[in-house]
């Protein structure tokens, strides 16, 4: 399934979590650990420590992102941070869409289109979560869903941008409740993001996507969760702040 064609990204989605001393203690531990991995690795930390993560991870090949960017360039957004103030300080990686903003911070479709386009015209690369929740899936209409959710956030961008897009599969039922998908429930709807892929690009463009899985994600399933076809890394909450636990996620994917 071309799988060769993408390299795997490994990406730890901190959340509201360490301070920047903290930070740099983990990114410390952490650093020994991934230093011969094969994948991409990717801290995406909260926008205070993103200094401290950069610092840290200094000539070596993890980067950092952040966890959300605003659609303006700037102007009267009490609170918020732009991609290009993201992408200023050497920032290479952003997290748009995640579940949690959606839910706490009415986060819409057209929301998302416009931070990957702000985040693309910044210069950043898109981890673009999508997902559905558990009575989607219980009606069937997970691919309907996840469908609407891919299609808007990607309209307006060009093939050429897609290559700075990472799309991650997960499904709001598995996002920290110890409940994964199946390795066969998720490769089935990456599988499927990417022949929507393909349909909205070429073949070409949808072979080269990087799909990640995410939702409890963990150094015990990952292993099987990355060997399938449509499966190129994982987008990691918990696992991500124990050096030992993230580390062997990256190795699974190596
Ligand atoms: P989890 O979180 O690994 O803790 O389920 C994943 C995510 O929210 O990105």
């Amino acid at each position: 399934m071309n799988k060769q064609l993408r390299r795997p990204v490994i990406a730890g989605n901190w959340k509201m979590n360490k301070t920047p001393a903290e930070t740099s203690v983990l990114i410390n531990e952490i650093k020994p650990l991934v230093k011969d991995a094969q994948c991409g690795v990717v801290v995406c930390v909260p926008y205070t420590n993103l200094q401290a993560a950069l610092e840290a991870t200094a000539g070596t090949d993890i980067k950092v992102g952040a966890e959300n960017c605003h659609w303006a360039k700037s102007g009267a957004f009490t609170g918020e941070i732009s991609a290009e103030m993201i992408k200023s300080l050497g920032v290479a990686y952003v997290i748009i869409a995640h579940r949690e903003r959606r839910h706490y911070s009415g986060e819409t479709d057209l929301t998302v289109r416009d931070r990957t386009r702000a985040a693309l015209d910044a210069g950043l690369t898109v981890i673009l979560c999508v997902g559905e929740l558990l009575w989607e899936r219980e009606q069937n209409i997970t691919m309907e869903v996840i469908g609407k959710q891919v299609k808007i956030a990607l309209s307006g961008v060009s093939a050429d941008e897609l290559k700075r897009i990472i799309i991650a599969y997960e499904p709001v039922w598995a996002i920290g409740t110890g409940l994964t998908a199946t390795a066969e429930q998720a490769d089935e709807v990456n599988g499927a993001i990417r022949s929507l892929a393909a349909s909205l690009f070429t073949q070409a463009d949808a072979d080269r996507l990087v799909i990640q899985y995410g939702g409890s994600m963990n150094a015990k399933n990952a292993g099987e969760l990355l060997s399938m076809p449509n499966i190129d890394g994982g987008l990691i909450g918990g696992a991500s702040l124990n050096a030992d636990d993230f580390s062997a996620i990256v190795k699974a994917a190596n």
